[in-house]
């Protein structure tokens, strides 16, 4: 389903959305991987390269909150090879700080990045999408974009802010043949904890337990090729208790609530 295909990742330097370009370039999509560091989005394109099946690759460049460059960066990437069929809005930071400790300029860069880097993508590219008749756009929210959780409250908020934008979008854009859908991973093991922002906006950089006895991204990257394929609207993806949390918000919230609180 995914051979020829043109699938543009963003976050492609590393984690989840790494994995990702492993695994699309092994089912023959052509990639354009997207992330802030170019030397990293190059040794992704390199391994993707040894990989059988691997077709064209593009690495281009990208910080999702820089605006003029979203838009430069879209039409190059329409270049590449005249269509944009899939678009997965995965580059993210997290959070890892109490509200009370939270600066205002922490919360914006959070929503910078993982809010309105998303929605001015998926703005660029909607265009040539609704051109072609044709298109799926994805993006990596989180559990955390289902239940809040302590010391996430700006990382929850945008994760949220994510599955509400995406829902409403796929309501719009069904009837022009696009499909939208919402990625909601538990605990995956990757670097999310290492760049996830404290109180002032410096780097975390430390082992979250959670994250490190999370599931195997590649575990994780290939749960989301095959709900891709199938064309599922919400993806639930993790092996932890975190993904037992979704269930029990959704027919028991009180006692969810009873269940964060004690763990914050
Ligand atoms: N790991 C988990 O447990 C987990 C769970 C739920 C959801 N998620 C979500 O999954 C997504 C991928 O995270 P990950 O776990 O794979 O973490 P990761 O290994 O830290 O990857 C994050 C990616 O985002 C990119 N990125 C960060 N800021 C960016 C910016 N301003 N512009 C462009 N790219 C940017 C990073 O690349 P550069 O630094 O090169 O820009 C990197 O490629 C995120 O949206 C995260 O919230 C992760």
């Amino acid at each position: 389903m995914f051979a020829g295909k043109t699938v543009w990742i963003t976050g492609a330097s590393s984690g989840i959305g790494e994995a990702l370009a492993y695994e699309f370039s092994a089912a023959g999509a052509k990639l354009i991987l997207s992330a802030r560091r170019p030397d990293e989005l190059s040794r992704v394109k390199e391994a993707c390269l040894q990989l059988d099946g691997a077709e064209g690759m593009m690495v281009l460049p990208l910080d999702v909150t820089d605006e003029r460059a979203i838009s430069d960066a879209t039409k190059v990437a329409r270049s590449f090879t005249g269509r944009i069929d899939m678009l997965i809005n995965n580059a993210g930071i997290s959070q890892r700080a109490l509200c009370v400790d939270t600066e205002m300029a922490t919360y914006r860069k959070l929503f910078e990045v993982d809010v309105f880097g998303q929605i001015a993508l998926t703005k660029a590219v909607l265009p040539i999408m609704l051109e072609q008749g044709s298109g799926h756009i994805a993006v990596t929210a989180s559990v955390a974009g289902k239940v809040g959780v302590a010391q996430r409250t700006g990382y929850c908020a945008a994760k949220h802010a994510m599955m509400g934008f995406f829902d409403a979008l796929r309501a719009e854009v069904a009837k022009d043949g696009l499909f939208v859908t919402t990625i909601t991973p538990g605990f995956i093991r990757t670097n999310i904890a290492k760049y996830a922002l404290k109180g002032d906006g410096s780097a975390f950089d430390q082992v979250d337990q959670n994250i490190a006895g999370g599931m195997d991204v590649t575990d994780c990257a290939k749960v989301i090729l095959a709900g891709l394929h199938k064309g599922k609207k919400e993806i639930a993806v993790g092996q932890g208790r975190e993904m037992k949390a979704l269930w029990v918000k959704r027919f028991f919230p009180n006692l969810l609530f009873r269940m964060v609180e004690k763990m914050g």
